[in-house]
């Protein structure tokens, strides 16, 4: 077994608490690109010009460019196994909680029972007008999809300039604050207030597993293990030596 996936398997076996926060880079190897790497969504849209509530708000049918992009690419993805792999933690009473950052619904579909959604989720619609909601299956197909009363729809997504959702952050915090062991999979952690997690957990003295194809800002003084690989990979390795590791 490799010396950090024993190590990383041993540190969920020994925590009370164990978290994961996620990021785009989990979502990739089901097709969903993702937003800072090579030919990610922000290498073919500015975020200023496609990703903020203002740019929503002048020009709708613009950033619907993006969007239905965004929407088309999420409607053919499946979750991975990586996806899975932390149902299965969760299943096994290993985990308690994915925060994740991504809009597209693939840790429920994964079978996640317990999932924060930081950013929102795009399974639905809102109107900034007169508030009526749709699910995402009442619009599918249409760009860019109409509220009765004749406005351009919202994706229940957070944009850049939004407030995260109160309930996702103050839980987000509270678990943050008290885990033993955190899992960081497929994130810049470029992005806050997402990013000031990482760094509660490691007040608290959590051990901090990363999994990402790349060193990030957390990996020098954050991260106590560092998991380099694709996440579908390294979180199948991690419950394969949890399960052996239990089994002992
Ligand atoms: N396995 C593991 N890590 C991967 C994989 C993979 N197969 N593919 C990509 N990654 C890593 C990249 O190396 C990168 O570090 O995932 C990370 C993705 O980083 P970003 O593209 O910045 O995505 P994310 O961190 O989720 O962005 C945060 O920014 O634009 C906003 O709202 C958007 O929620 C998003 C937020």
């Amino acid at each position: 077994m490799d010396e950090s996936i024993e190590k990383a398997a041993r540190a969920v076996l020994d925590s009370n608490l164990t978290l994961a926060l996620t990021g785009a880079g989990i979502s990739v190897e089901s097709g969903i690109p993702d937003f800072r790497s090579k030919g990610g969504l922000w290498d073919r849209y500015d975020p200023d010009e496609y990703a903020s509530i203002y740019s929503f708000q002048s020009n709708p049918e613009k950033v619907w460019q993006m969007l239905r992009e965004m929407e088309e690419t999420v409607d053919k993805a499946r979750p991975n196994a990586a996806h899975i792999g932390l149902a299965e933690l969760e299943a096994m009473g290993l985990l308690k909680s994915v925060i994740t950052q991504n809009v597209d619904n693939l840790h429920q579909e994964g079978g996640s029972k317990d999932v924060i959604e930081y950013h929102g989720n795009s399974r639905s619609l809102t109107c900034l007008w007169c508030n009526r909601r749709y699910d995402y299956a009442q619009k599918k197909g249409e760009y860019p999809p109409y509220c009765e009363c004749g406005r351009i729809l919202k994706p229940d997504v957070v944009f850049f300039g939004e407030a995260i959702p109160m309930a996702a952050m103050t839980r987000s915090y509270e678990l943050a604050s008290s885990c033993q062991a955190l899992l960081i999979i497929g994130t810049s952690a470029v992005v806050s207030p997402f990013n000031v997690l990482p760094r509660q957990a490691k007040q608290v003295g959590a051990t901090i597993i990363e999994i990402n194809l790349e060193r990030t800002v957390l990996t020098d003084h954050i991260t106590d293990i560092l998991l380099l690989g694709k996440a579908t990979e390294m979180v199948s390795g991690l419950v394969a030596a949890v399960r052996e590791l239990k089994s002992l």
